[in-house]
């Protein structure tokens, strides 16, 4: 029993039991975004459209630069700029909200009701670990790397399946000649926290 008290007192083993833990707890939510991809959204987005007109994806995802997260725009984002398109708001001819597109008539509808639109998350790590995008994007990876070709998908799609084995090789094939940051990067702690 000693023994068992002497190892549990080790930093890493308490890491790994805590993961343990939340592996559990968090295992049966995990599994089912596994299986509803792409799930349901409450707009079908098409990103082929927007990302062929040049619209930069951090201008709707501003966080991937600067933060963990990339963030998902809201609705008076969306507004900006169909709440003027010239083809539906035309003064000469403006186009009746009952001919848009269903789509954009569920937009229209959120933003008059003043609720946000609620996304459902596509990429998703389970809770008890921690991805960062701003390292990743201040090393210069595309977010096609991980992402896939958006201008080829409409609502957004699982391109990869999200492992722990996918982030350490790409570390591993990352810090070939830098044993330092290699050790950083497959480190427990880095990830699991
Ligand atoms: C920078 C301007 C801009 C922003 C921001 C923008 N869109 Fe668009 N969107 C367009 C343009 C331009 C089109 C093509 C218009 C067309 O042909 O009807 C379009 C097309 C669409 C369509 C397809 C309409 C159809 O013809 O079926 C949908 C749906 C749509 N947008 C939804 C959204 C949503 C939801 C958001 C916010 C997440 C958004 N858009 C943000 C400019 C924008
Ligand atoms: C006009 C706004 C707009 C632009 C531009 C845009 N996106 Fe999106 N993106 C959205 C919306 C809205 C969603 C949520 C709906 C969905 O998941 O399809 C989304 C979802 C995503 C998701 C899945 C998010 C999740 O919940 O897991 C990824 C990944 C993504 N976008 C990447 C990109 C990349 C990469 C680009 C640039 C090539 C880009 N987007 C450009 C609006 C945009
Ligand atoms: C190194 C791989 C990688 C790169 C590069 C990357 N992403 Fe992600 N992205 C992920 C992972 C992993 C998740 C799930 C994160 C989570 O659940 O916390 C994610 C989640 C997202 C989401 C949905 C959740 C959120 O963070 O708000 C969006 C939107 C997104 N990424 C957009 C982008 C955009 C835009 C870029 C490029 C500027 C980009 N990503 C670059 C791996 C990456
Ligand atoms: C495409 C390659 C690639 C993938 C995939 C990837 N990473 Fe990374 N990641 C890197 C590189 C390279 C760095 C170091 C960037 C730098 O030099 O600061 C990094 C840095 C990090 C950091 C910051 C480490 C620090 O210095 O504090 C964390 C945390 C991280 N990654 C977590 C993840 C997680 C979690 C996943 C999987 C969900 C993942 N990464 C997938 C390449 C990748
Ligand atoms: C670069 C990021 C990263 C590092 C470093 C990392 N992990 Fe993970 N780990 C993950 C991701 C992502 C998952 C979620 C994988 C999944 O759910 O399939 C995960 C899942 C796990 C799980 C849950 C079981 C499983 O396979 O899903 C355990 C336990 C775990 N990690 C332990 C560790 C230990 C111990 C270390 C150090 C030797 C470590 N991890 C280092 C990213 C990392």
């Amino acid at each position: 029993m000693q023994r068992v008290f002497e190892l549990l007192k080790k930093k890493e083993i308490q890491l790994l039991l805590l993961i343990a833990f939340m592996v559990v707890i968090s295992g049966g939510a995990w599994a089912l975004y596994q299986t509803q991809i792409p799930p349901e959204q409450p707009i079908l987005f098409p990103h082929d459209i927007h990302v062929q007109l040049q619209i930069q994806c951090l201008y709707c995802h501003p966080g991937a630069q600067r933060q963990a997260s990339a963030g998902l725009p809201t609705q008076q984002k969306c507004w900006a700029c169909h709440g003027q398109l010239k083809k539906y708001w035309d003064p000469a001819a403006p186009v009746p909200l009952e001919q848009w597109p269903v789509e954009l008539q569920k937009l229209a509808g959120y933003v008059e009701r003043n609720e946000p639109i609620p996304w459902v998350p596509v990429y998703i790590v389970p809770d008890h670990v921690h991805f960062n995008h701003r390292p990743h994007i201040a090393a210069g990876f595309a977010c096609e790397q991980c992402h896939g070709d958006m201008s080829k998908q409409k609502v957004a799609e699982l391109q990869q399946t999200i492992n722990m084995g996918w982030c350490i090789t790409c570390h591993q094939q990352n810090s070939v000649d830098d044993p330092q940051k290699r050790i950083k990067l497959i480190d427990c702690g880095t990830c699991h926290y």
